[in-house]
């Protein structure tokens, strides 16, 4: 290497390592790697720096956020954990229950959080108490996906029931269109069984099941149906789905190479960044029958402890986080509806309104329920366990018989 070129990277290195130094930047984990979501991150980004501070970004790829906590476990572990850090459910009520978390109690105050945002969000934000995390949107996993000209073309509607969404199945099978868009990673097989569980178990059962950890449900009837469900999803993608990324998934349906895709509403924002539009090139429905329900998500972020209490970046974050202008110009993007009841549905489309009325809904009904998949049903070591037996049997280690006894003995050993 010439010594000019090694000055040059070092200079590199000093400005790289003062820009990171300065007092005024956030650095902030998160997962949101795919088209879709880095232009939702772009508006959070945008919204900060209108407010001079400055965005140290550190994105970890890795749908549904599992390698992002791997890392970030690392990080805490030697002592320099990022200010802000996109969280899910179970795991910001570990981290907060570990004294990791700055106290967020006088934004909060200030902004009114506790009146505007939803009981089912503060289960995951308030600790003792205590707001531990922002929430910035509320998401659900029970969506269906679908390309409009492939399903006019062959004559399909939206299906209502199970038989009719296998019965379209079989059609595009037949006419040689990929049925289901499907991408093999855990989280996404958790995802899809997400749906086609609370479709078979229905609502007391999904909450037997994945929220009290009910042995008898766990092991019940219902659940090997919902097995075979996952069978039959399996034997609707394509050759080549296994470790494909969500976002490809996405882009298949997309392009009409496949007709379904089921997946949670970040899809959406990967339909709106390729200048799709709901109900003329794309059709979003909940899966057949999952109508009256909601399984959801909420993405949050956790500030961390960096030594005393909360730090201004921190507060700023967290206070841009719950404005109603940015839930609604962010969500708009990221397929995601609004974190607060009080935002208007004016600016988002047929699905987010859709997704606005069904959350609020399913909250009066009672049918709303915490994502299994995404970490609001159970703590992480339980959803990991779901994850390795619903895996397992998509991939053909077992069949639906032993795949209920596998989840009833994971689940014991994991709680
Ligand atoms: C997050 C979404 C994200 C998705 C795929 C989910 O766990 O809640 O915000 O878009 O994973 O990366």
């Amino acid at each position: 290497m010439t010594i000019m070129k090694s000055l040059k990277m070092t200079a590199a290195a000093v400005a790289l390592s003062a820009g990171a130094a300065q007092a005024a930047d956030v650095e902030v984990l998160h997962w949101w790697t795919s088209g879709g979501e880095a232009a939702a991150l772009n508006v959070l980004k945008q919204d900060l720096e209108g407010q001079g501070v400055g965005w140290t970004d550190m994105p970890v790829a890795g749908g549904g956020g599992e390698q992002a906590m791997t890392v970030l476990r690392a990080r805490v572990t030697a002592g320099n954990a990022p200010t802000a850090v996109q969280g899910l459910g179970f795991d910001i009520l570990d981290w907060a229950n570990q004294g990791a978390l700055a106290d967020l109690n006088a934004v909060a105050a200030q902004e009114g959080w506790d009146e505007v945002v939803p009981d089912a969000l503060k289960a995951f934000a308030k600790v003792d108490g205590k707001w531990v995390s922002a929430p910035v949107n509320v998401h659900s996993t029970n969506w269906v996906w679908a390309n409009k000209a492939v399903l006019d073309a062959n004559g399909i509607g939206v299906p209502g029931t199970w038989e009719e969404f296998t019965a379209a199945l079989e059609t595009l099978k037949a006419a040689g269109v990929t049925p289901i868009a499907h991408g093999g990673q855990a989280w996404q097989d958790a995802t899809v069984f997400d749906a086609v569980a609370m479709s078979v178990l229905g609502p007391d059962g999904y909450k037997a099941a994945f929220v009290d950890l009910d042995e008898d449900t766990l092991g019940s009837d219902a659940m090997k149906e919902a097995f075979d469900r996952m069978a039959v999803i399996r034997a609707n993608v394509d050759d080549n789905f296994s470790g494909r990324d969500w976002n490809l998934a996405t882009a298949m349906v997309i392009n009409g190479e496949a007709g379904f895709q089921m997946m949670g509403d970040w899809a959406k924002g990967e339909f709106l960044n390729a200048n799709k539009v709901p109900g003329e090139d794309f059709l979003c429905f909940r899966f057949p029958g999952t109508q009256d329900q909601v399984t959801f998500n909420a993405d949050q972020f956790m500030m961390f402890d960096q030594g005393g209490s909360v730090s201004d970046e921190q507060a700023k974050l967290a206070s841009a986080i719950l404005s109603p202008s940015f839930q609604s110009a962010f969500n708009v993007v990221k397929g995601s509806v609004p974190a607060r009841t009080d935002v208007s549905d004016a600016d988002f489309d047929a699905c987010g309104k859709q997704g606005m009325k069904d959350l609020a809904a399913a909250a009066a009904s009672g049918n709303l329920f915490g994502s299994m998949a995404h970490g609001h049903a159970a703590p992480a070591s339980v959803k990991n366990a779901v994850y390795d037996v619903v895996t397992a049997h998509f991939n053909g280690e077992y069949d639906s018989e032993t795949a209920v006894q596998e989840l009833v003995d994971a689940v014991s050993i994991a709680k």
